[in-house]
């Protein structure tokens, strides 16, 4: 393994100014779940815009390994030929799932009712990260599943003959949602998930287009079980949560308007534009049609550089701006005032501790912050300090700091900031065509 002075780290220039058009990489959400339903199908799944970075990549990797043939025409093209319900075939080492909790999470779901038995294991990151969380219900439907003391790896012995079960999940998490779907999908009779709160709903929508027998009934969501999937085409919309970083980038410094084309705007996940809003900034967002009631809507965002103001943000927008949280925090240290967030105990839980990470982030911008249990307190700042910022290995802390650069009075150091390919490969260039100082260090 590498010295931490060995990793890749960005050497950001204070300052700037933002201004362009351009669009983001695919999502990496529908991205995962396109790549696994295709495997479930019947027939052969055509894949547009699919995100061509580390953790989905760790997915094709693992489906591969079990005997799924995945072509790829283009960098963000994919065929996936679908081995059906029970084609998949036992791997002959440990799934590596790479830094994809998605991944592991999901494929625990779908390997839990095969005939077969399987591993899976990851990066430093995601060996700490908790699957307690879709262990559970799983075992509540049969499956047999051990883990390290709730953490991977994830050894599952496989279950054909899974119980169909009603779970109300105990936190809003679209994975353990997706997870019990996925099992569902292979038990006999009807299994019934009920959420707490909205969740990013990309695998009711695709398992819908796939054919699955799936109904919506207010918070719950039944699948019945035995019903094949057969393969379809997914035109992947870019990814909201990559274009946020550059969203907040334009409400801090945008010269002229910054239009983020094909945009992915699923009501599930853009949280963040809300907060935005409520925090003064000048967003508007132009949608495209779409195809039916399971297709993603995708929309051009123009945003113009504003006044932001901290606001106390709705417990009920947390599970819809989860991963923007990084961003939204800077754009708090950038605001005139106070900013509190409240009921985000999840976000200790993500690819880093991001409370904890974040909070440290500030500490060096001279950012007056307080860490809670559950959430951040932050007063904004006139202006940044510069200095060096540790990412801990985490995607969206290190695009998030990067964006601070704009406000920063001296140069910003990021480092750690490799795994920015697994979910937003090309995020330096873009940045810099964008207008950012961005070098590596
Ligand atoms: C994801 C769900 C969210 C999110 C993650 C992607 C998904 O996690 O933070 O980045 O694709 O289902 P939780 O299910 O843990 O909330």
């Amino acid at each position: 393994m590498s010295t931490p002075a060995a990793r890749a780290a960005w050497r950001v220039a204070p300052g700037g100014t933002i201004a362009g058009s351009f669009t983001v990489p695919g999502d990496k959400s529908i991205s995962h779940r396109a790549l696994m339903l295709g495997a479930l199908a019947e027939g052969d799944t055509h894949i547009s815009g699919f995100l061509d970075g580390e953790d989905c990549l760790a997915t094709a990797r693992a489906l591969g390994s079990l005997g799924v043939h995945i072509e790829r025409p283009a960098p963000n093209e994919v065929i996936v030929h679908g081995a059906g319900m029970h084609g998949l075939v036992a791997a002959a080492a440990p799934l590596d799932m790479g830094n994809a909790g998605t991944a592991m999470r999901l494929m625990t779901g779908v390997l839990a009712p095969q005939r077969f038995d399987s591993t899976l294991v990851g990066d430093e990151s995601l060996m700490r990260r908790p699957m307690e969380r879709v262990v559970v219900p799983l075992q509540m439907m049969g499956a047999h599943i051990q883990t390290h003391e709730g953490r991977p790896p994830v050894q599952i012995r496989g279950t054909p003959q899974l119980r169909a079960i009603h779970y109300s999940l105990p936190v809003a998490s679209a994975q353990v949602k997706s997870a019990v779907l996925l099992a569902g999908l292979y038990a006999a009779g009807i299994t019934r998930v009920t959420e707490p709160a909205p969740s990013r709903d990309h695998t009711e929508r695709m398992l819908g287009a796939f054919g699955a027998s799936l109904r919506r009934e207010g918070r719950s969501i039944a699948i019945d079980g035995g019903v094949p999937l057969s393969a379809a085409r997914v035109a992947v919309p870019a990814d909201f949560s990559s274009a946020a970083f550059f969203i907040v980038a334009a409400c801090l410094a945008a010269e002229r308007p910054l239009l983020l084309t094909n945009i992915g705007v699923n009501p599930t996940r853009t949280g963040l534009l809300e907060l935005l809003r409520r925090m003064g900034a000048d967003i508007r967002v132009h949608e495209h049609g779409v195809a039916g009631p399971d297709a993603e809507p995708a929309a051009d965002i123009e945003v113009r550089r504003s006044l932001l103001r901290g606001i106390t943000v709705p417990e009920s927008l947390v599970p819809l701006s989860i991963d923007e949280f990084p961003v939204f925090f800077v754009a708090a240290a950038c605001a005139q005032g106070e900013t509190l967030v409240r009921g985000a105990l999840e976000l200790r839980v993500k690819e880093s501790d991001r409370l904890a990470a974040v909070a440290a982030g500030l500490e060096t911008l001279g950012v007056e912050h307080q860490l809670l249990t559950d959430g951040l307190w932050i007063r904004g700042a006139e202006s940044l300090a510069g200095g060096t910022v540790d990412s801990r290995g985490d995607h969206r802390i290190a695009m998030a700091f990067a964006i601070a650069a704009l406000r920063a009075r001296a140069p910003l150091q990021v480092l750690d900031v490799a795994n920015v390919a697994t979910s937003f490969p090309g995020f330096a260039a873009l940045a810099r065509a964008a207008g950012l100082g961005l070098a590596a260090a």
